[in-house]
């Protein structure tokens, strides 16, 4: 992007033209997505997970604290976050619909940049595949040129995981030889790759760009190489602290995990429907793969942005580090996402903006060296910037955005179904390269999650839209989280307020998994927020909060959605 005549320049000039360029607003920007991966980094202060080049990347960045995800599965979340609107406006709670086609033809975030003159690249899982992407990933749209799929990904799911026995299954523990995998390599090992490629072809090019790489790690199976295993002894694994499904939990909350049962090895555990439990030991085993896979997502991450760095790209990209959801690794009893929970819904967001969240590195300097995880020793890396505000993924488009300079994006106005570019998150951009002490930013994230009925079913997890006749609206303050489970008509898209099939309240600075839901003790739930100081209408009655609720969830959630009552 800057054309070879500085050579000759002396240094400090380059730098000065440099700057120059970051004022027209030149800036590219990598775009980083993990597959279901909650903040278990060590940047985010797991005492486990070994994750040194995120860490090392967030030491240079503003690390979002409290983010999450609109939806906690993959296709509408990534649908969401990438058009910047919620799912009652994208209407995809479940895989089976293209936006452009069923809801509004949205601008996305890729296009946006598109639009605004910049090369747009997607490598991996950016956009959900299949029908919810048009099968295209949303190109041309979205991208310059086609999006790349890693050819290794066609034995994802297949039976190339060794048992004791030498046998081949398709399991959900599937640690690897790499040599010895279909095509010798691995999907996100081919995806690093192929974006190191894309940066050096990009690096002399007049055009800026946008480089969004998707890797499919921590996501099930866990197809990862062996050797992230090593770091994980077994005998050091715990469960997680909270692995009963709790007494107060509503059926409505709870997702039986039926991915995870399809996979062979889980099949022969015969676990019971629909709240199990898993074995003991072979929780613990899940939960080290979860951990390897990360690490190994990890060392992809850090060889990006080790040739960012060798390509002399760090002083003018921005990279946001983040992932579409988390992930339970058995708390409440429970696996995978599907919930309403923070451990389903929580997410790392990690912005690196030159200049703004670290000061320019001078030329020579390196920001982002690889870091080996099997010889590293150092324990901790400095800490960024940390905001613990509630914020949450659809803030990322509009923030990116502005961090390049391009024209800012005014909040959707009711209804929001209208296809002009708009957006239903903030800004987040002036809280980059500060630690926050004040005011919140804002009061609540909001997720969302939809059911087949108040029992459940094999389709609890991801019902289809026509069986959806419940809805979970989740609200997250950073003090409590508080969710209501309501009528929801599929066929208008209507959620009826006044047909409420459980609520669920806990309040984090004494219950932080989330286990003791105090919505159905009223007077209790009173005292205890009083006692707390929460700041909030609830405190009159539960009456009032509920009233509170509905109109926040008006002016947030429902824009665009009916309702009745
Ligand atoms: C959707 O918008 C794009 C530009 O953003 C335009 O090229 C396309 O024709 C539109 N499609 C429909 C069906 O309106
Ligand atoms: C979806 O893909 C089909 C086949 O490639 C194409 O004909 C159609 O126009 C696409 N839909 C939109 C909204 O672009
Ligand atoms: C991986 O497989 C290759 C080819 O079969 C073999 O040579 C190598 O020793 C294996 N590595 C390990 C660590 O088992
Ligand atoms: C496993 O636990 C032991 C005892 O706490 C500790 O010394 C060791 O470093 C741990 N191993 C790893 C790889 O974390
Ligand atoms: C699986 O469990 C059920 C009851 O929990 C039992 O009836 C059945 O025999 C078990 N099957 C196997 C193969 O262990
Ligand atoms: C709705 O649920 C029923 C029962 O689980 C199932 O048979 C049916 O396929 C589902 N419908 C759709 C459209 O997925
Ligand atoms: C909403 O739910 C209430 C309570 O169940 C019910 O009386 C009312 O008829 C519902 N409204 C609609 C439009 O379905």
């Amino acid at each position: 992007m800057f054309s070879r005549a500085h050579i000759w320049l002396p240094l400090f000039m380059v730098y000065l033209l440099d700057l120059c360029v970051f004022a027209k607003g030149k800036l590219n920007v990598l775009y980083i997505i993990a597959d279901d991966l909650r903040p278990t980094l060590g940047c985010y202060s797991d005492p486990v997970v070994k994750s040194p080049n995120i860490d090392q990347l967030a030491s240079k960045s503003t690390v979002f604290y409290n983010a999450f995800a609109q939806q906690a599965v993959c296709g509408p979340s990534r649908t969401s976050f990438l058009t910047s609107r919620r799912p009652d406006t994208t209407r995809l709670y479940d895989f089976n619909s293209y936006w452009r086609v069923s809801a509004g033809n949205y601008t996305t975030l890729p296009q946006y940049f598109k639009s605004n003159g910049y090369t747009t690249l997607s490598v991996g899982k950016v956009f959900h595949p299949g029908i919810a992407s048009n099968h295209t990933d949303d190109y041309p749209y979205s991208w310059s040129v086609p999006p790349y799929h890693p050819p290794s990904f066609s034995y994802e799911k297949r039976k190339v995981c060794k048992n004791k026995d030498g046998t081949l299954h398709s399991n959900l523990l599937c640690s690897v030889n790499v040599s010895e995998m279909p095509l010798r390599t691995l999907p996100d090992l081919e995806n690093a790759a192929e974006a190191i490629r894309l940066l050096k072809a990009m690096k002399d090019t007049e055009s800026p760009f946008f480089l969004a790489v998707g890797f499919y790690k921590p996501h099930i199976p866990f197809r990862i190489p062996a050797e992230y295993l090593k770091l994980y002894p077994i005998e050091n694994m715990t469960l997680a602290p909270d692995p009963d499904v709790p007494k107060k939990l509503p059926e409505v909350a709870y997702n039986p995990w039926t991915d995870i049962r399809k996979r062979e090895d889980v099949q022969a555990l015969n676990v019971s429907f629909p709240y199990g439990p898993i074995p003991k030991d072979f929780q613990l085993r899940i939960r080290q793969h979860y951990f390897a896979a990360v690490s190994y997502v990890d060392a992809q991450v850090g060889k990006i942005l080790q040739a960012l760095d060798d390509l002399d790209l760090a002083k003018e990209t921005i990279v946001v580090f983040t992932s579409d959801h988390g992930w339970s690794l058995g708390e409440h009893g429970e696996w995978a996402k599907y919930s309403n929970f923070d451990v389903a819904t929580r997410v790392p967001l990690i912005v690196y903006a030159p200049g703004v969240t670290s000061p320019l590195p001078w030329p020579g300097e390196k920001m982002f060296s690889y870091v080996n995880v099997f010889e590293n020793t150092q324990e901790q890396f400095d800490e960024g910037y940390l905001v613990r505000s509630v914020v949450e993924l659809v803030d990322v488009f509009p923030t990116v955005a502005s961090l390049a300079g391009l024209a800012s994006i005014h909040h959707c106005q009711f209804p929001s179904f209208k296809t002009d570019l708009c957006t239903e998150g903030s800004n987040l951009a002036h809280l980059l390269g500060r630690h926050e002490r004040v005011a919140n930013h804002q009061a609540y994230a909001f997720s969302q999650y939809p059911r087949p009925s108040d029992t459940i079913r094999d389709d609890s997890d991801l019902p289809s839209l026509a069986n959806i006749t419940i809805m979970g609206y989740s609200a997250r303050s950073t003090d409590f989280r508080f969710t209501l489970w309501v009528g929801f008509d599929s066929s208008c898209f209507c959620a009826n307020l006044s047909d409420v099939h459980a609520g669920e309240l806990y309040i984090l600075s004494q219950d932080p998994n989330e286990d003791n839901n105090i919505y159905y003790e009223q007077d209790h739930a009173k005292a205890v927020m009083l006692k707390l100081g929460i700041r909030h209408p609830w405190t009159e009655s539960l009456k009032e909060h509920m009233t509170y609720f509905r109109e926040a969830l008006k002016r947030s959630l429902f824009k665009n959605t009916q309702l009745t009552n």
